[in-house]
């Protein structure tokens, strides 16, 4: 999961998705992280907002860190989801075109026709209540998908 500054929208995708993973049963096959694409927040926990709406849902993401996203993720990783074009756009420029493929938005799981989560970076507690309600709708979609796709049980 990859959004800009790994403090808002990638570590909420992070933990509503692995919570999704774990209702499914299949933490033994799956593996997620979360990374920005800038360097600001390295190290940094997530923006006390996201972190405070996440956990009213009952997430807990107080726990995480911001890394940068490595070329190494890039060649390790069997999926890259970006929050936002220009995430994608920042992803595939650093991507050897054999792994683009494996770079998509998040959103294309999603139900609506939004594509971006959107930065809540400067916007108000709603801004952190929509990008949860995005995410959450695409997390759900998404284990299913790779549930199927790889015949996982
Ligand atoms: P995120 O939000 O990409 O969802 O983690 C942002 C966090 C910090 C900044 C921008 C977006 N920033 O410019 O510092």
């Amino acid at each position: 999961m990859v959004c800009l500054g790994n403090i808002c929208r990638s570590p909420t995708a992070e933990v509503v998705f692995r919570n999704k993973v774990r209702i499914e049963n299949l933490e033994d096959f799956v593996f997620i992280d979360s990374a920005g694409t800038g360097s600001w927040h390295i190290g940094h926990p997530p923006d006390s907002r996201a972190t405070e709406a996440a956990l009213k849902r009952h997430y807990d993401m107080r726990d995480l860190r911001a890394r940068q996203v490595t070329p190494g993720d890039i060649a390790r990783f069997d999926y890259i989801f970006a929050m936002d074009r220009q995430n994608l756009s920042d992803l595939l420029h650093m991507s050897p075109p054999e792994h683009r493929h494996k770079i998509s938005l998040f959103l294309h799981h999603g139900a609506g026709d939004t594509e971006e989560v959107p930065d809540p970076y400067y916007s108000g507690a709603e801004g952190f209540e929509h990008v949860l309600d995005l995410v959450e709708d695409a997390s759900e979609r998404l284990v299913k998908y790779i549930a199927a796709k790889h015949q996982l049980p």
